[in-house]
């Protein structure tokens, strides 16, 4: 999926550039394949070819990534008929989903909020700490349904926080 990405947004000398500076083995190509070592190894790779720290290369990569998981999982994204729901939806109903077709998958939890009609605050918590990953999907939601959100991830373990919060605003 990651080499997808890259290949399809630059091309297949860039990726193996990058795994060539990660010294990854290039048979990952899937997230779940992935550990988290080599998993910032080509984060950090990819975003040094494209200027970006390994954050925004993470984020950059899940804002990316959503459409695409639409066509893995097809129907899932046409369940929903905004940004909102489809986030409040994501432990009940689209990563339970995942885990019954994939139960090697590795899934985040989120606790919410505060939740309002149009706002609430999303807790990133996983064994993965790859939470600008999380924050460029909810991008992509935003993307795939044409709507401006508000997205700021005010805490972050990554900066000293004790957790990672997400305030979404719509
Ligand atoms: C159609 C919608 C979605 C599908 C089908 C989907 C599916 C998946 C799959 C297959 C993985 C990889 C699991 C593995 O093998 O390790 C994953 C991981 C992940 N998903 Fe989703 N996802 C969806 C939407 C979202 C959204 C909107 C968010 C935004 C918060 C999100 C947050 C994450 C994160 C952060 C991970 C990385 C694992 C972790 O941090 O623990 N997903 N998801």
């Amino acid at each position: 999926m990651f080499n997808d990405i890259v290949v399809s947004r630059f091309d297949e000398q860039t990726w193996e550039e990058i795994l060539g500076h990660a010294r990854v083995d290039g048979a990952y190509t899937s997230l779940g394949n992935y550990d988290d070592h080599d998993m910032f190894a080509l984060v950090g790779a990819a975003g040094h070819h494209m200027g970006m720290t390994p954050q925004e290369c993470l984020q950059w990569l899940g804002r990316e990534m959503l459409p695409r998981l639409g066509g893995i999982y097809p129907g899932m994204l046409e369940r929903f008929q905004n940004t909102f729901s489809m986030l409040k939806a994501l432990n009940n109903v689209i990563h339970p989903e995942v885990v019954r077709f994939h139960p090697d998958a590795i899934v985040p939890v989120f606790h919410y909020y505060e939740v309002g009609t149009d706002s609430m605050v999303m807790e990133y918590c996983s064994a993965r700490g790859i939470c600008s990953f999380a924050h460029g999907l909810m991008q992509g939601c935003s993307d795939y349904f044409n709507e401006t959100v508000g997205i700021d991830h005010t805490q972050c373990r990554h900066r000293g926080d004790e957790r990672c919060l997400f305030h979404i605003t719509t």
